[in-house]
């Protein structure tokens, strides 16, 4: 059985006092729920610091939202695998699709971010999705299948989640609708499978593009979705609260 993992991606949002009193709340308000999902939080890496010595016995992971793919050296600005281990961090995401748009981000990159996260123990959430152009020219599957292929290869697979995210759904307010997202997760498990036989079955896939406390239970109905990562959304505890809670 796969235990469904929901995560808020925060992205560049979210000062100290702020963050503080979102998690906070957020205990809070988990404390009178029977929750049956793991819960995530992607802050910006500045705050990992305090919020995992603040919040470290709390049922709620905290991640970093981007690593470098060399361990050290003159790469001024990033951030290392090493450093978030030190720190314990719980995990990281990484080929966010606006760090590939942004950030020149490659399925190379992505591979080798993954396998040194996973050296340093840290649960890899890593991103695939298509643009518009590529979902309207009816390029979705070959664009996700490469991707899976190269971002996803000689992984110790088991320890990744990865997130279908499709570019055209993020911070858009369109979702990709139900059936459409459930056969890209299930078209990723079955790439999965080609590669690692049985134990893509034990592998979190998430949905990601404009999650809402409103379609959060039909997505995770599907049999292929066993999450989410949620931009927006995350950001409002209400509506954070209400995904959490879906059933
Ligand atoms: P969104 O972002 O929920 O605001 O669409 C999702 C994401 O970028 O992970």
């Amino acid at each position: 059985m796969r235990k469904p993992f929901i995560i808020g991606n925060w992205k560049m949002n979210m000062g100290f006092d702020e963050a503080y009193e979102f998690i906070d709340g957020l205990i809070e308000r988990l404390s009178t729920q029977q929750l049956d999902v793991f819960v995530g939080i992607a802050c910006q890496s500045p705050l990992l610091v305090p919020m995992i010595a603040e919040f470290y016995h709390e049922e709620i992971f905290l991640g970093a939202q981007n690593c470098n793919d060399h361990l050290s050296g003159a790469y001024t600005g990033e951030v290392s695998a090493t450093i978030l281990n030190e720190i314990e961090t719980d995990f990281c995401i990484i080929g966010h699709s606006e760090r590939r748009q942004y950030y020149n981000e490659t399925n190379e990159s992505v591979n080798k971010k993954a396998k040194l996260l996973l050296d340093y123990d840290i649960k890899p959430i890593i991103c695939v999705g298509e643009t518009l152009e590529q979902f309207e020219n009816n390029h979705t599957k070959e664009v996700i299948e490469k991707q899976v292929k190269d971002c996803l290869k000689d992984l110790d697979i088991k320890k990744c989640v990865i997130a279908y995210e499709p570019i055209w759904a993020i911070g858009t307010g369109k979702t990709a609708t139900t059936a459409i997202a459930q056969d890209i997760c299930s078209l990723i498990r079955e790439n999965l499978r080609a590669m690692y036989g049985d134990k893509a079955d034990e592998v979190t896939i998430q949905y990601g593009g404009s999650v809402k406390a409103n379609n959060i239970k039909e997505l995770m109905a599907c049999p292929d979705i066993d999450g989410a990562l949620v931009g927006g959304a995350s950001l409002n505890l209400d509506e954070f609260v209400a995904i959490l809670t879906y059933e």
